[in-house]
């Protein structure tokens, strides 16, 4: 068995407010940014962060809300969690939360839920900073040009440089913060936060850059902001298809094509001299184009149509080497390889057994090598092509992919 260390660093997660503002309809932490909600959102982020022991602070009558909550987010870190009870402000929640730290802990971080998007980095980061008299308050510059108001009156310009605007997690020494919450409570006094509360202690207190990510929700507006911000960095379906594993796929085609026209038979990527021809675009080597649809589709490419129909002249009277080869390209600029084709086709005639070996041949040459088999049959006078109208291919590719995917244009 593995010991894994205790870790020194606790977070404490305050999630207890009632989220008069938003008005969401339950508690803020319990409101639905996407499919998750703000809370969830939150711990996705501490959970991304260094390991740490995590403690949430819960509306009373939450508990278990948080526990299901806090629970999908560690995965298989669950040991690192805990929920505790919050208090009527939101000082008193901190308060839970330090009640409930590890006795191993020297340094807490305390990260308001309602900061769902914080990035995982600006967590190492203040963690990273805290020493063991200065606590850390991530920030940003305030941006709008500020004046002193009284009543109605204009008093006065602020000079911005001075100001920043303060964010979470604010992260400090353990037994310092404890000491000053004491002092905070036996005093009476309501700080609107930690750093404000340590710093009245008489401690220093320094800021790094913080993340726009890392703004409150505090209104609807904020919520529509955060639901913004994950739609545009969701990965397309494009992208989530490019990161799937290395994987094996398989693709169908058929094609049908009537004897008639001029010349001699094209098929299977050979010329049959003294055999009815086949009608078609191209030569109408009906087994060829199986095989092309087969590949397009098990690549997601598209078909035959696309890539070579009547849109594309260049390909008019163009045997099965040139279409496979182009095929081939195809499926390797999406980062895919061949595994193996096969094919069948049904039709009286040409006798096909005798040159099967050669057929196979020309066929696999031009796919780069890749194995094709070719079976063939008649149909027992049956339909079509029992009465010598025309021939059917039936076509199937296995695919891999190259572990290169380049990921489709969408
Ligand atoms: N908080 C808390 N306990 C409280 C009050 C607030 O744990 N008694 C937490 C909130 O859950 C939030 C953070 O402190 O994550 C910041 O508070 P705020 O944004 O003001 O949230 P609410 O108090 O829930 O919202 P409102 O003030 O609009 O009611
Ligand atoms: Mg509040």
């Amino acid at each position: 068995m593995t010991l894994i260390p205790v870790p020194d660093t606790a977070i404490i997660v305050v999630a207890a407010g009632s989220g008069t503002r938003l008005d969401g309809g339950a508690p803020k932490a319990f409101v639905g940014i996407d499919a998750h909600s703000i809370l969830r959102h939150a711990l996705d982020g501490v959970f991304a962060a260094a390991p740490a022991q995590i403690v949430v602070v819960a509306p009373a009558g939450f508990e278990g809300d948080a526990e299901t909550e806090l629970r999908e987010a560690a995965g298989d870190r669950s040991d690192l969690g805990r929920v505790v009870t919050g208090g009527d402000t939101r000082q008193q929640s901190v308060a839970a939360g330090l009640a409930a730290l590890w006795g191993d802990v020297r340094t807490v971080l305390v990260h308001d839920a309602a900061r769902a998007l914080t990035p995982p980095e600006v967590i190492d980061a203040v963690r990273g900073a805290v020493d063991a008299e200065t606590g850390i308050l991530p920030t940003l510059p305030v941006v709008d040009t500020l004046k002193r108001v009284d009543g109605d009156a204009v008093v006065g310009p602020i000079d911005r440089s001075e100001l920043a605007a303060a964010q979470t997690p604010q992260g400090f020494p353990r037994a310092l913060l404890e000491r000053a919450y004491e002092r905070a409570f036996a005093d009476g006094i309501e700080y609107t936060d930690d750093a404000a509360l340590f710093a009245a202690a008489g401690h220093g207190v320094r800021h790094i850059t913080g993340s726009a990510r890392g703004f409150k929700i505090t209104t609807p507006a904020d919520l529509e902001r955060a639901r913004h911000l994950l739609a545009e960095s969701a990965p397309s379906a494009t992208e989530l298809d490019a990161q799937r594993p290395v994987a094996t796929r398989v693709g169908i085609g058929t094609d049908v094509h009537a004897f008639g026209g001029e010349g001699d038979l094209w098929l299977a990527g050979l010329e049959w001299q003294g055999e009815q021809p086949l009608s078609g675009h191209s030569d109408g080597d009906a087994v060829a184009h199986a095989i092309v649809d087969a590949l397009l589709g098990a690549a997601g490419l598209g078909d035959i149509g696309e890539h070579f129909g009547t849109a594309h002249p260049e390909y008019a009277g163009a045997h099965a080497a040139v279409f496979l080869a182009r095929t081939r390209e195809l499926l390797a600029d999406a980062g895919f390889e061949i595994g193996n084709v096969s094919a069948q086709f049904q039709g009286n005639r040409p006798r096909f057994s005798a040159r099967r070996v050669e057929a196979e041949r020309v066929l696999s040459a031009a796919l780069g090598g890749a194995p094709v088999s070719i079976t063939a049959t008649t149909t027992d006078g049956l339909g079509f092509t029992g009465r010598g109208e025309g021939i059917s291919v039936t076509a199937i590719a296995l695919i891999h992919s190259n572990g290169r995917r380049a990921g489709k244009e969408s």
